[in-house]
């Protein structure tokens, strides 16, 4: 059974056959209506389950049209419509769901639930983000800066902000493509301890720097996302905002950075908090070419998980 569950835990090999999977087929289909199916229909007669327990635009829709492409059916799930969330156990949801579709892909709070989802699945189960990671997001991340600009083995990525689950995922990804990563945010929003030492010991950089002007020099990639999250309390709004306000991504913070430094964002993005509408739309920003390649990623993925 191959899942995908969490950038740490697919080898390195896999991770960069999955990139490379990737952009064939992007290649491939380029200029083709998002509707038209893709040549080879690697997904002809399987069934994928959607399931979202958190909303989601990007996630629910690449994942919808990615599958279609690939001559696959799918269909979205809410968390919430199904005895899921009334009290039927995650392990027997997982039996049956096994009996009827040929991938899982849950978006989800604990990820002891993604888990268990997976441990008693008879099929693939794929991450579409938990409270405390967000694998697709990262690999359509490191497509898309590698387009850009190459290799991203060696370079400088400083992360700027609250050290979530998407930062986590980047954490990981340091590790398994080899890139550095500089952490700026308030200490009580920084990542996982767990995070940090499991990337170190794959040799990369991994360093934590409150001064966030100090954190981008010779940054190559800036990235940012949500001050508060959709598993964050919102009673904690105020206390993140005012925590959080020195790690803005601006025009002023990016001039720290290297001239040809980029700038991502998983989206959905609050625009003029965590970062500036001139950063969002300026010349650096890769933001709607990064929510592009969610789709192409995982499409990518879905083949790995099937090995089809
Ligand atoms: N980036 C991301 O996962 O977006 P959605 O929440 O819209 O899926
Ligand atoms: N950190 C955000 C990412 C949304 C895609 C959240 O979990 O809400």
């Amino acid at each position: 059974m191959t899942h995908f569950l969490d950038i740490n835990k697919t080898s390195k090999d896999d991770l960069r056959g999955i990139l490379d999977m990737a952009l064939a087929m992007k290649t491939a289909r380029a200029g083709q209506p998002r509707g038209a199916p893709d040549q080879d229909r690697p997904l002809d007669g399987r069934m994928v389950a959607l399931i979202f327990e958190k909303p989601s635009t990007r996630t629910r829709v690449s994942f919808d049209v990615g599958v279609r492409q690939m001559g696959g059916q799918s269909m979205v799930l809410s968390g919430a419509d199904m005895q899921l969330g009334h009290g039927e156990t995650i392990a027997d949801t997982a039996r049956v769901l096994s009996r009827y579709v040929d991938l899982i892909m849950m978006r989800t709070f604990e990820e002891e639930t993604l888990l268990e989802m997976a441990e008693y699945a008879s099929v693939p189960v794929v991450n579409g983000l938990t409270n405390r990671t967000h694998p697709c997001q990262i690999m359509a991340d490191v497509l898309t800066y590698e387009e850009h600009r190459g290799p991203i083995a060696g370079r400088k990525v400083v992360w700027s902000g609250d050290g979530n689950n998407v930062c986590a995922s980047m954490v990981q990804a340091a590790g398994q493509f080899g890139f550095d990563l500089t952490f700026t945010g308030p200490s009580q929003l920084d990542p996982e301890a767990e995070f940090l030492g499991e990337a170190r010991k794959s040799g990369v950089n991994i360093t934590v720097e409150r001064d966030p002007m100090k954190a981008v020099e010779g940054a190559d990639l800036v990235v940012t996302d949500t001050w508060v999250s959709m598993h964050d309390s919102q009673s904690a709004r105020e206390r993140r905002h005012n925590q959080l306000r020195p790690y803005q991504v601006n025009d002023e913070l990016m001039s720290a950075a290297k001239p040809d430094a980029l700038f991502m964002h998983c989206l959905p993005a609050h625009r003029d908090e965590e970062v500036t509408s001139e950063v969002m739309d300026g010349p650096r920003s890769v933001i709607f070419d990064e929510a592009e390649n969610r789709l192409h990623a995982q499409k990518a993925i879905l083949r790995y998980c099937l090995g089809v």
